[in-house]
């Protein structure tokens, strides 16, 4: 075992979740509705990133949600903070570590299509990696030529839109095409990610995804849209703005996640 290994278990206590969310922003109440929570500092988790960035503080919280046992990650570190796309590695082994199966990753993101608009929830169907980077750079085993054919899981899929059809939630399905950031896309960037198949644009999510499935993680994933893309509007874009309408989807998405908790749709 890692030394994160280590604390994370003690810290625990006997409570072995099996399914753990990174909470994107916009998520991040969810993590207070948490019942006999376990909170960890990221700081206290060796190899765990800080991250900077407003709206993602750094924590695990452990517990129960909607009668499930859950690890929550609050707060990621992303690519544009370090260079290094690898950062969320740690994390992520440390939860395969310690008996994690299934990851579900939640993001704030930019709509290509007018008829999905701010407020929006989006099911990530498949994703193009068009930051040139990739967190498996330097990886020596063989095990880093990772089959992508699949890698937003089927089943966890299916159990999220079940949950969103249960709970009247409207829930878009899209290809999400990774920008490095931080600078936001520029209207060109919009057009031609349109042309190349994506339906929204954001800056994090497919490093963890790409190694999720390298560490063998099931994985399903989902954005709250924050905005159209760049230049499809009017105003121009800010973080400010990210930060203050993700709640709108977000508070969707939570609902959803609950549902599935709940009624045990990620069971199989
Ligand atoms: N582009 C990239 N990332 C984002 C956006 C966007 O328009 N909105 C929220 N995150």
């Amino acid at each position: 075992m890692t030394n994160a290994e280590d604390v994370l278990v003690e810290k625990l206590n006997g409570l072995a979740p099996e399914l753990a969310i990174v909470l994107g922003s916009g998520l991040g109440p969810m993590a207070a509705e948490v019942e006999d929570a376990v909170r960890i500092p990221y700081g206290d988790l060796p190899g765990f990133p800080q991250s900077g960035v407003t709206g993602h503080a750094g924590e695990v919280v452990a517990g129960t949600l909607a009668g499930r046992p859950v690890l929550l990650l609050a707060g990621r570190a992303h690519y544009y903070e370090h260079g290094d796309a690898a950062v969320m590695r740690p994390v992520l082994e440390t939860l395969a570590g310690i008996g994690i199966g299934k990851l579900i990753l939640t993001n704030a993101a930019g709509s290509l299509k007018p008829e999905m608009p701010a407020g929006s929830v989006m099911l990530i169907t498949d994703h193009i990696n068009f930051s040139g980077s990739n967190p498996l750079f330097g990886e020596p085993s063989e095990r880093r030529f990772v089959g992508m054919t699949e890698a937003y899981d089927a089943r966890l899929s299916a159990a999220l839109k079940k949950a969103a059809a249960a709970t009247g939630t409207s829930l878009h399905q899209g290809v999400y095409m990774w920008f490095s950031g931080p600078s936001f896309e520029t209207p060109a960037e919009i057009r031609m990610a349109r042309v190349m198949g994506a339906d929204a644009v954001g800056m994090s999510t497919v490093p963890e995804v790409i190694l999720a499935r390298f560490l063998g993680l099931r994985v399903a994933a989902c954005s709250v849209i924050t905005n159209l893309g760049a230049g499809m509007t009017g105003g121009e874009l800010s973080h400010d703005e990210t930060k203050d309408v993700a709640p709108l989807g977000g508070r969707q998405l939570s609902k959803v996640l609950k549902h599935v908790l709940r009624e045990g749709l990620f069971d199989d």
